[in-house]
């Protein structure tokens, strides 16, 4: 399983973790995640659209009973964003009222948008809400999350790849890669 994927394309600065090294960690936080929750069922609320291949992945990596539910936020842009302003796009299709939520995100950077998914899941009264990320990214975190499961902690990069995109491309790449600094200037 580990050709190497090439992808030319000249935005694209270097690989960050390859489809092997991620498919690993996934494996590392489902069984980790399969312990935790042993004797109880769990309900994922995956948030859209960066959260596809990794709760795709996460999933068959879990144990335990599972169901999964989506969830889909847009925030205003930049300057909105340090409000916290985000928007509900998509709603869960279920209650979550006293059922073991995970929230599944792809990437925590500010903490902002998780930080609304998490005030407006917790006012449905789940039994317990947890969090569990692919990528944690705390060099600008502006609310004190508590993250029970990461994949990765990064530096302050930006990230394509796996689900992640840049202006909704790149999502396909199937490892994780980090865009040229000039791209995003
Ligand atoms: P936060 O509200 O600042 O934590 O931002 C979280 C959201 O910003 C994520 O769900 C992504 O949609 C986006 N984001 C933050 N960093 C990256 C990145 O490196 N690559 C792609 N999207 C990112
Ligand atoms: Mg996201």
């Amino acid at each position: 399983m580990s050709k190497r994927l090439t992808f030319a394309d000249r935005e694209i600065d270097r690989t960050l973790f390859d489809a092997d090294h991620i498919h690993r960690r996934i494996l590392e936080l489902g069984a980790a995640i399969s312990r935790d929750y042993e004797g109880r069922e769990i309900h994922i609320v995956a948030v859209l659209k960066g959260s596809i291949m990794v709760v795709a992945d996460l999933i068959r990596a879990i144990t335990v009973p599972v169901s999964v539910d989506f969830i889909a936020i847009s925030s205003y842009g930049p300057e909105a964003r340090q409000s916290g302003s985000v928007r509900l796009l998509k709603d869960l299709d279920e209650s979550i009222e006293g059922r073991h939520v995970l929230v599944v995100e792809d990437v925590i950077d500010t903490g902002l948008t998780l930080s609304y998914i998490l005030r407006t899941l917790r006012a449905r009264r789940p039994a317990s809400l947890e969090i569990a990320t692919l990528l944690d990214k705390p060099a600008h975190r502006l609310i004190d999350l508590p993250i029970r499961y990461v994949g990765f902690t990064i530096p302050d990069c930006f990230v394509v790849g796996y689900g992640l995109d840049y202006q909704q491309r790149y999502r396909n790449l199937p490892f994780l890669a980090t865009l040229r600094g000039d791209v995003l200037a």
